[in-house]
């Protein structure tokens, strides 16, 4: 199998094949790991990381220098040109055309994405914004398949910043590919977002099980909200939905996966959660149902994993971090076309939803403030890109930060009433948005963008608009 020349910006981009590719070879190197030093010899890697980071970058570096290759690296935005205000494009074009590969983080969600799409050379995605964060969910897989021989099955709670944490978004994804089933307990207020819960159901099957009240109060410190079932294995009796929660957490975790508050990305209203945030601690740990659970945590840790467990057999943290090196080292030979790999099942690539795009300017943006393609630099030349996920309702996904959202108005680019002179906009829930083919759709947000484009509110938008106006 060749991965040569391709990109990872989500989880998506990598099959469950590739991934076992990259966990084997991860396997081979970590075996001799200084006698690498002809992999990518005379390779470059451009190390572009505009938010802190140590693990991410460190390991990306070590593996390179590992491989034999070396590295160019920029490390904060005031030092270029991005500060003078230059596009990501612009900045990726000319990176492309000094380095064979590019690592790149930064604070907007699908930034990766666009440095991909201009460079014209493989591009990792070290961290975008709360969006994704892959690699770091090859290393969490790779620890998990490692201590327990396979992923499938694994029961696996993920623990606090479930709403920003972008290890947490890809994780999510990731192993509902595997087949296992995961165990939501947010911080609370920090729950996933509706739009990662409605990918995972709609491309990955499966079940949402939320908690009621009374089953939440059975749970004690262990802060449960919702299950997510795998549709690919037997439900183990105790996951079956309707059972006892208490008998459900009795067959035993098989992964606690904690993450800090990511503060940084917190509205002003949001920054009391901290407050909130629960602890994992020898004391919660004694509970029957972390018996065999192995602690992961991508790091760094603040104050929701205790400083007592270091040395607690079930840790496994610091071993998850060590193995960033080999995995990426595994990753980049891959990418370079360096090394090949054998694959355990026969499935080369990913299997894309095909969604209806809609890529018309109505005025239309992505909701996402933090969304790269509603930036001033980026918007003179990103045009809105989103999948249609959904008709009833009418839900756009951005092809971006994947930001889910449904917009308010629809037209034709057709006539259509019998009347030439009616060139009506009407509201993305009533009946019309139904009967509009989707080549010939447009979107708008607002009434005043559905206007400029030169359409009029029909009878029923007209009558919203009165009784709001009226406030009725
Ligand atoms: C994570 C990140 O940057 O998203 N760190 C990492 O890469 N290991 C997690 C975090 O910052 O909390």
């Amino acid at each position: 199998m060749t991965l040569k020349n391709r990109s990872l910006i989500t989880v998506d981009d990598f099959s469950v094949g590739e991934m076992e590719g990259v966990f084997n070879l991860a396997d081979e190197m970590a075996e001799s790991i200084t006698n690498q030093l002809d992999v990518c010899k005379g390779k470059v890697m451009a190390s572009l990381f505009f938010e802190s980071s140590t693990r991410t970058r460190l390991s990306f570096e070590t593996a390179m220098h590992r491989l034999g290759g070396s590295v160019i690296s920029a490390v904060d935005i005031g030092a270029t040109s991005l500060a003078k205000g230059e596009s990501i494009a612009d900045m990726a074009r000319v990176i492309g055309s000094y380095a064979d590969i590019i690592v790149i983080r930064h604070p907007w969600e699908g930034a990766a994405k666009v440095v991909a799409d201009y460079s014209g050379i493989p591009v990792i995605n070290g961290g975008d914004g709360g969006h994704q964060h892959p690699t770091q969910t090859l290393c969490d897989l790779y620890t998990i398949r490692k201590e327990r021989g396979s992923i499938a099955g694994m029961n696996i709670a993920l623990w606090g910043d479930l709403k920003y944490g972008r290890t947490i978004h890809s994780l999510i994804f990731a192993l509902a590919k595997f087949s296992a089933n995961i165990l939501f307990c947010p911080s609370p207020g920090l729950e996933v977002p509706e739009h990662v819960i409605q990918k995972l159901i709609a491309e990955y099957g499966g079940d949402i099980e939320k908690m009621t009240p009374e089953q939440k109060a059975k749970t004690d410190r262990f802060p449960l909200n919702a299950i997510y079932t795998t549709p690919n294995q037997p439900h183990q009796l105790a996951m079956m939905p309707g059972v006892d929660i208490e008998l459900e957490l009795k067959t035993g975790l098989d992964a606690l996966y904690v993450t800090r508050p990511q503060k940084e990305r917190f509205n002003d209203a949001e920054q009391q959660l901290k407050d909130k945030y629960p602890v994992v601690d020898k004391e919660l740990l004694k509970d029957k149902s972390f018996r065999r659970a192995m602690v992961m945590h991508p790091l760094p840790r603040v104050d929701e994993l205790a400083y007592e467990l270091d040395s607690d057999p079930r840790s496994l943290y610091f071993k998850q971090a060590a193995q960033g090196v080999p995995v990426r080292m595994a990753l980049v030979s891959l990418l370079l076309g360096m090394k090949d790999t054998k694959i355990t099942e026969n499935e080369t690539s990913a299997p894309k939803y095909e969604y209806p795009i809609y890529k018309q300017d109505t005025g239309i943006k992505c909701p996402n403030k933090k969304c790269v393609s509603v930036q001033a630099t980026e918007i003179r030349y990103l045009k809105p890109d989103f999948k249609i996920v959904n008709f009833k309702p009418l839900t756009l996904r951005c092809n971006y930060c994947e930001h889910g959202f449904e917009p308010k108005y629809v037209a034709s680019t057709e006539w259509h009433e019998g009347m030439l002179v009616s060139k009506k906009y009407h509201s993305a829930g009533s009946h019309w948005s139904q009967h509009i083919k989707p080549e010939n759709l447009l979107i708008f947000n607002s009434a005043k963008d559905a206007e400029a484009a030169g359409f009029k509110a029909d009878i029923r938008v007209k009558k919203e608009a009165e009784a709001n106006l009226s406030g009725t």
